[in-house]
């Protein structure tokens, strides 16, 4: 349990993911009927970009700070930015909200949060963050236990979010394991779950074998700053939306070409919404 979300969040990852997260709460949203969401591996909720963690390792410059001052960006984009910036109300970028935050302030009153987290640490910060905070639960356990047991929704609808930190070499295996084990339960199951791109094949037998059973929807998003490499710093992520709300593939659409073109490092970043 090396990992810490710190060195990393606000980057080109989380930019991607978090928009998604965001456009897919809102699209919830529009009924009436309340709705669950299971962020099954949450991080510590908010972080503080002048942490000495995120000062050693200021990813955040090249992934959400390139778009802090974007003056009309792409819906998908604007409403993370809204988000941010209503942890930030001086307007200069500090802190940036994990998706658990993300997913908390989004809330209406009857829907619920759990949010599972494995690190102490991170646990303890966001039992406090969220002590008292209606809807919000935190369980410290493993995310592929907790998958198994706090799904299906009493709610009946709702959204998983899972976003391991794939710090195991068979932790992309396990995740399909775990996505193909949801669907086989609930085959209308709404899953966001987030991939490293950094081999391409190694994703391919993952989703091949995460619906290998189910008839599901799903719309693959692929962000690359530059292209990708399996060794190195992450270059590239990818989403799998399953049964995603009708509305995200124009919404993805969208940002093209913009998106690419502000995060870009080197030759090869794109945007691929398939
Ligand atoms: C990529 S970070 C999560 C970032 C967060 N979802 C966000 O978007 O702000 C992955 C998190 O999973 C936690 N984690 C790793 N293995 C876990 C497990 N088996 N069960 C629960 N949490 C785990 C790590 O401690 C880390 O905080």
């Amino acid at each position: 349990m090396n990992y810490r979300h710190a060195f990393h969040a606000a980057n080109h990852a989380d930019v991607l993911k978090h928009s998604v997260l965001l456009h897919w709460l809102s699209h919830l949203k529009r009924k009436p009927a309340p709705f669950a969401v299971l962020d099954s591996h949450a991080g510590p909720g908010l972080y503080d970009l002048a942490s000495d963690a995120a000062l050693r390792s200021p990813e955040w410059r090249d992934g959400l700070g390139r778009l802090w001052d974007w003056a009309d960006p792409p819906l998908l984009i604007a409403a993370l930015l809204d988000a941010v910036r209503a942890r930030n109300p001086d307007g200069a970028l500090r802190f940036y909200p994990g998706s658990p935050q993300l997913i908390a302030d989004a809330l209406r009153t009857a829907d619920r949060l759990v949010a599972v987290e494995r690190h102490p640490a991170d646990v303890a910060e966001l039992r406090g963050r969220f002590r008292g905070v209606r809807g919000v639960q935190v369980h410290e356990r493993d995310a592929w236990e907790a998958l198994g047991a706090l799904f299906p929704f009493p709610e009946k609808r709702g959204l998983i979010l899972i976003d391991p930190p794939y710090e195991a070499p068979d932790e992309l295996d396990r995740a399909a394991a775990a996505v193909r084990d949801l669907l086989r339960r609930a085959p209308h199951a709404q899953i966001l779950w987030w991939r490293p791109l950094k081999d391409e094949a190694a994703l391919v037998r993952a989703d091949a074998e995460a619906l290998a059973l189910a008839r599901a929807e799903f719309l693959r998003l692929d962000l690359a700053v530059a292209a990708p490499e399996r060794e190195g710093p992450l270059r590239a992520s990818s989403l799998l939306a399953i049964n995603p709300p009708y509305t995200l593939r124009e919404a993805a659409r969208t940002c093209i070409p913009a998106l690419p073109q502000r995060l870009a490092q080197c030759q090869g970043a794109a945007f691929i919404v398939a």
